[in-house]
């Protein structure tokens, strides 16, 4: 299992110039219990701030470096090495670009919250989005005057949710899916009738339809959300962009990461299209703003939003 562990201030202030900004050696204590006897996976900078391998631990340390040699510590060029190198839990240690890049494999994320804000800090944990996880509180701390919790955040795992192309022997499984979305929401618009059934059959003929994508998430062998994209092809230099056209979750099933797998499937098939960035327009309601802020590698501007595939 790959966990992440990290002490954080309130705004997600992990250090400055390559060290931490307090000292509290209750957490000190939390994390040595919490790692001892696993592996730990940490950035060069890290070590180089930690000073020596952790005791009592497998110390995996990342860099490219191809000269690098640690006494005590495994050296490897990659997470993804160090990943492969894990037997059992492996905790992530830090720093920042090790956390970030990790985050996408994390099953548990588990943070010391500092009750404080730190000026100047030069680093910050990834945000993250809660949605995804289960959080416990584990303990509450407190050295001097500071005080702080340890918190687990625990991945809701999505195994039975699939994510498939919408293709023309789905159209049923779709409309039934469009027709306990109508009675889920107050939105209405075209009524799922023959005439709705054959303008969608027609339409996978159609060369028109030619540069839209869409796909399916299906739970137990339903339709429980999709999302649609076209292909805009610039004349000024040939670059391949996507627009958003649509992405729908059944309320029933919000908050169980699908959104966010229909994005991420979404993004693989516009990978191998060429498609270099999807744009979309923002919804103005609290869910979908939450939900497009929590997107990596995207940015924001007055309405829409720019993600880099
Ligand atoms: N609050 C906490 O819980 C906590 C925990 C840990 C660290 N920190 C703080 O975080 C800061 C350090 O974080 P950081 O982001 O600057 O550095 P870092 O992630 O610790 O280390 C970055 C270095 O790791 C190597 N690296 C990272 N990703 C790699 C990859 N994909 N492939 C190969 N090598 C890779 C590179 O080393 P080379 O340059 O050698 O190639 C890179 O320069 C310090 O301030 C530290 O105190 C805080």
């Amino acid at each position: 299992m790959i966990k992440l562990i990290a002490a954080v201030g309130k705004n997600g202030e992990l250090g400055k110039d390559n060290g931490l900004m307090w000292s509290l050696p209750g957490d000190m204590k939390f994390f040595r219990s919490t790692t001892s006897g696993s592996t730990v996976i940490m950035g060069r900078k890290t070590y180089e701030s930690i000073g020596r391998p952790l005791p009592k631990r497998r110390n995996i340390v990342i860099s490219r470096n191809p000269e690098l040699k640690i006494d005590g510590a495994e050296v490897v060029y990659s997470l993804g090495d160090a990943i492969k190198l894990c037997e059992g839990d492996a905790y992530i240690i830090g720093g920042a670009s090790v956390y970030k890049e990790s985050l996408p494999f994390a099953d548990e994320i588990i943070l010391t919250e500092i009750d404080e804000s730190y000026d100047g800090a030069d680093v910050f944990f990834p945000d993250f989005d809660k949605s995804l996880y289960k959080k416990e509180t584990l303990a509450q701390g407190c050295d001097g005057e500071t005080s702080y919790t340890h918190v687990k955040y625990s991945r809701i795992h999505n195994a039975q949710v699939d994510i498939l192309p919408y293709t023309k022997d789905r159209i049923g499984d779709v409309a039934a899916f469009e027709k306990e979305l109508r009675s889920q929401e107050n939105f209405y618009f075209w009524d799922i009738d023959d005439s709705y059934i054959s303008a969608v059959e027609k339409s996978f003929d159609d060369p028109r339809f030619n540069n839209s994508v869409s796909l399916l998430a299906y739970k137990d062998g339903v339709v429980v959300g999709r999302i649609d994209a076209s292909l805009i092809t610039t004349r000024f230099d040939g670059t391949i962009s996507a627009y958003l056209d649509w992405i729908c979750v059944l309320k029933s099933c919000r908050h169980e990461g699908v959104a966010q797998l229909l994005l991420a499937g979404l993004r693989s098939a516009l990978k191998e299209m060429g498609v270099a960035t999807l744009i979309a327009l923002m919804a103005n309601n609290d869910e979908a703003q939450k939900f497009y802020r929590s997107i990596d590698n995207a940015k924001i501007g007055d309405e829409g939003i720019r993600i880099e595939i």
